[in-house]
C-alpha cells in the first residue's frame, strides 16, 4: 500500500468540484488519510513546482496556485500513485480522455483542476506529502471495507 499527495486547484475549488473528486477515490477504495484547505503561499508554491522554475510558465503557474484556495490531500492505496495518476489524465485535459477528472472537468492546459504526484517521478508522493504535511496531520485508520478491497 502506497501514499499519494492529490490537490483540487483554485480552478477546481471555484468550481465548485471538490465533492466530485473526492467522491471519486473515496468509490475508487482509496483512503483519505489526510486534508486540508488551504491559500498556499509564494514558497510553497516555488518550492511545489521547484522543477518548473525554468519553464516559460512558471510564473503564471506560481500565480495560478497561489491565487485562491486549494484542496490538498493524502490518498492511501495499492499502487495509489499510478493508479491516480490514471484517473486524472493527462497534463492537457484536451488528450484527457472521458472518464478522466480532467478530461471530464477540463479544457484548457493551464486550468487543468487537479495536481496529482507524478509516478514517473520516484520519490515524488513522499516528497510532496512532506512538503505538505506534517506527521501527525496523517490519520493512520481503517476503511470497513478493505477486507472486500483487496484479495
Ligand atoms: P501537475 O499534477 O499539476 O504537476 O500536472 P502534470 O504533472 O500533469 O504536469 P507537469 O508537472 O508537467 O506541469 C505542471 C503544471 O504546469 C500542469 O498541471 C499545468 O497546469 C502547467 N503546465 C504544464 N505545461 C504547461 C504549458 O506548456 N503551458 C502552460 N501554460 N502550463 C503548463
Ligand atoms: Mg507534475
Amino acid at each position: 500500500t502506497e501514499r499519494t499527495f492529490v490537490m483540487v486547484k483554485p480552478d477546481g475549488v471555484q468550481r465548485g468540484l471538490i465533492g466530485k473528486i473526492i467522491s471519486r477515490f473515496e468509490e475508487r477504495g482509496l483512503k483519505l488519510v489526510g486534508a486540508k484547505f488551504i491559500q498556499i503561499d509564494q514558497d510553497l508554491a516555488e518550492d511545489h513546482y521547484g522543477e518548473h522554475e525554468d519553464k516559460p510558465f512558471f510564473d503564471d503557474l506560481v500565480e495560478f496556485i497561489t491565487a485562491d484556495p486549494v484542496m490538498a490531500m493524502v490518498w492511501e492505496g495499492q499502487d495509489a500513485t499510478r493508479q491516480v495518476r490514471s484517473m486524472v489524465g493527462e497534463t492537457d485535459p484536451a488528450e484527457s480522455p472521458p472518464g478522466s477528472i480532467r478530461g471530464d472537468f477540463g479544457l484548457d492546459l493551464g486550468r487543468n483542476v487537479i495536481h496529482a504526484s507524478d509516478h514517473e517521478d520516484p520519490g515524488a508522493n513522499e516528497r510532496e506529502i512532506d512538503l505538505f504535511f506534517d506527521e501527525d496531520e496523517l490519520v493512520e485508520w481503517e476503511r470497513v471495507d478493505e477486507t472486500w478491497l483487496y484479495e
